[in-house]
């Protein structure tokens, strides 16, 4: 059932490439210049029209939310907002019909976001939900949604889901950038052409991870961990500290990496690995000043760069290349190295991978 994988977390961190190509198959034809999704589709005013989105969810799939609102920002230039779900339900928030409610969840039965959905309806707001799991609860509770097809997700640690829940609001992004004309055709274009070279380069990405075994080796026994990323890859960071804290239980941090010099960086010493996702055009020059400044409080970094990169390499103790592609689709590429060093780092320590301590797969209680 591991499909000869020693865990489920491998297995699905290795699907991903055909995870996402079945995200957007028959939903996206780049020849055509065509996204279609029902779902989308068929609310299309209403969604492009409202005064802003709201995100909901927990976990990593709140960590989607976050990708997806530089995503949906820059293309398709709605306002949005990112809210854990258990946050939002519990400070009377502002909500109307105007705004659009978006759920991320891979069970579909998470609680907390369950309750936000039902709070948004009261409150008269359009709901669209992303779901993995088909017939899930939040499927059925929002009036509108588009599956992410990741196929079952066994491991607690949540990997495809999260590559895949992007890959939907991306579509979704550009889908009404388009229907608001706030992308032009041949940017339309380009991003679907390279959305379909994405599953290709996640491949070229996990052949890193022996490479990324041998990182892992190196720092299995630190106690701490930051991790940083600006823009579109800030959220990724966040995103490889829950990865490494929940399967591993060794105490990480994602940041900004801007927001280190605003209190963090007081924890850099020689004992402190510093994973920097470091890729060209994401604010590369300011990302290297940041790895300057680690570098000077000896700080160990292990950087994320894209192919090819000779600056970062001068500087890192590490690097670890991915594929080059349009900043906005890079989350898709940096998580999986991430994904690869926490899952070899607790497998090292000898960690229960796939039923981490405390943890349950889906968390159906307030
Ligand atoms: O099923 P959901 O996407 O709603 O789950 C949300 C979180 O519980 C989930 O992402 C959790 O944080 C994972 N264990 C992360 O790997």
């Amino acid at each position: 059932e591991k499909g000869g994988y020693e865990h489920f977390m491998l297995k699905e961190i290795y699907e991903q490439p055909s995870a996402i190509s079945d995200t957007y198959r028959g939903r996206m034809l780049p020849d055509q210049g065509i996204i279609r999704m029902a779902g989308v589709d068929d609310n299309i005013e209403r969604i492009s029209n409202a005064r802003r989105i709201l995100i909901v969810a927990c976990g990593t799939s709140w960590h989607a939310g976050l990708v997806a609102e530089y995503i949906f920002e820059d293309l398709a230039r709605i306002p949005v907002e990112v809210e854990y779900a258990s946050e939002f339900r519990y400070r009377n928030p502002i909500i109307s019909e105007n705004d659009v409610v978006i759920a991320i969840s891979q069970s579909g039965e998470t609680a907390d976001t369950m309750a936000a959905i039902k709070l948004a309806k009261e409150k008269g707001a359009f709901v669209f939900g992303v779901c993995n799991v088909v017939g899930s609860s939040i499927s059925r509770e929002t009036h509108a949604g588009a599956y992410t097809h990741a196929g079952p997700e066994i491991g607690v640690a949540s990997t495809k889901a999260f590559t895949t829940q992007i890959t939907v609001l991306t579509l979704m992004a550009l889908k009404l950038a388009k229907h608001k004309g706030t992308i032009s055709n041949s940017d339309f274009r380009f991003h679907l052409q390279e959305l379909e070279r994405i599953p290709e380069k996640v491949k070229e990405a996990l052949n890193s991870d022996e490479h990324i075994r041998g990182i892992a080796d190196i720092y299995k026994n630190a106690t701490n961990c930051l991790y940083l990323g600006r823009g579109f890859n800030f959220p990724v960071a966040l995103e490889g500290a829950l990865k490494l804290k929940e399967i591993s239980y060794i105490h990480a941090e994602g940041y900004p990496a801007a927001e280190m010099k605003h209190g963090p960086i007081a924890l850099i010493d020689e004992q402190m690995p510093v994973v920097v996702i470091a890729t060209k055009k994401g604010h590369y020059e300011k990302v290297v000043s940041n790895i300057q400044e680690i570098k000077s409080r000896k700080g160990k970094i292990i950087a994320v760069v894209t192919h090819g990169d000779t600056e970062v390499r001068e500087l890192a103790d590490h690097v670890i290349e991915v594929p080059e592609t349009m900043e906005s689709l890079t989350p898709l590429l940096t998580t999986i190295p991430l994904q690869l060093l926490s899952y070899h780092i607790a497998v090292m320590l000898g960690k229960n991978v796939d039923q981490p301590r405390n943890l349950a797969k889906s968390v159906t209680v307030e």
